[in-house]
C-alpha cells in the first residue's frame, strides 16, 4: 500500500461500514497516528485530543451506548443543524440517503429497517476499533473545529493508505456524556466525533456502492 499515489488515496477513500474483526497493529496503529500528527491547525495549537478504543473498553463503550440510546439520553455538546440545509446542500444531504437504502433495499417507510441501520453506528459498524475526537472548548469553537476536521481527515487518508476502512461518524457525539464517562475524559473535553476504523468486509453490500460528487465548477470558482 505504500507505493500508492496520493491521487489514488485520496480518490478511494469512502466510508466503510462493516469491518472485520481482525485488529490493526499496533506499530502501523502509532504509524499512521504519527501521520495524523502532521496535520496543521491554527498557530500550531494542535488542539486534537484523541482517544482510541479497542478491546474489552470498547465493548463497555458500544453497552454504554446502547443502554443510553435507548433511554432516549443524548447529550451533544454541538447541535446537528440537519434542518437547516436548504437548496443544493439539501438535495445533496437527501440524494445520499437515497442511495444509501436505495443499494440496501430498505424502502422510505421501512422505519424500523433504517432505525436498526442508524443503531449500527453505536456498534462501531463492529469495527475493532474507534477513535473519539475530543477538542477543548475556545470562543465559538469554529476555527477549534475546522483544526479537528483537518485531523480526521489526515488520519482517514493514512488509513486508506494502508487498506485500512473507516467512517466519521457525528451520531457517536451525540453521547458526548457517556463516552466521557466511560473514557474518563474531563467535561471540559468538547466530543466532535468518532471515527471507526479496521479492515473492510469486502462482502458486505454496505461496502460495494459509492456515493457521487458534484463537478469541481459547482464548489470552486477561478478568478483571474
Ligand atoms: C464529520 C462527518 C460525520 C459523519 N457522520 C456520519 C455518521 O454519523 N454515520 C454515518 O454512517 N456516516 C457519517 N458520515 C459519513 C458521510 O455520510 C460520508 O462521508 C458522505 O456521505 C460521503 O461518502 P464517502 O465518505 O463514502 O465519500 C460522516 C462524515 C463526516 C465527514
Amino acid at each position: 500500500m505504500d507505493n500508492h499515489s496520493f491521487q489514488e488515496v485520496i480518490r478511494s477513500r469512502r466510508s466503510i461500514r462493516q469491518f472485520l474483526s481482525t485488529p490493526v497493529e499496533e506499530e502501523v496503529l502509532r504509524e499512521i497516528l504519527e501521520d495524523a500528527q502532521a496535520t496543521p491547525s491554527n498557530c500550531n495549537t494542535q488542539p486534537w485530543d484523541v482517544h482510541i478504543v479497542s478491546g474489552a473498553k470498547k465493548e463497555e463503550l458500544k453497552k454504554a451506548l446502547l443502554n443510553t440510546s435507548e433511554q432516549g439520553q443524548a447529550t451533544p455538546d454541538f447541535t446537528f443543524d440537519l434542518h437547516h440545509y436548504y437548496g443544493r446542500y439539501a438535495e445533496r444531504q437527501i440524494e445520499q440517503a437515497q442511495t444509501f437504502y436505495g443499494e440496501l433495499q430498505i424502502a422510505r417507510e421501512d422505519h424500523e429497517a433504517r432505525q436498526k441501520e442508524v443503531m449500527r453506528n453505536l456498534s462501531f459498524f463492529d469495527a475493532p476499533h474507534v477513535a473519539f475526537l475530543f477538542m477543548p472548548s475556545f470562543g465559538d469553537n469554529v476555527r477549534v473545529a475546522s483544526d479537528i476536521g483537518m485531523y480526521a481527515q489526515s488520519f482517514l487518508l493514512s488509513l486508506t493508505a494502508r487498506g485500512i476502512g473507516s467512517v466519521p461518524q457525528t451520531i457517536l457525539g451525540f453521547h458526548a456524556d457517556t463516552v466521557r464517562q466511560v473514557l474518563g475524559v474531563s467535561d471540559d473535553k468538547k466530543l466532535l466525533f468518532g471515527i471507526s476504523f479496521g479492515y473492510p468486509d469486502q462482502e458486505a453490500k454496505v461496502n460495494s456502492f459509492r456515493v457521487g460528487r458534484d463537478p469541481i465548477e459547482s464548489n470552486v470558482t477561478l478568478h483571474n
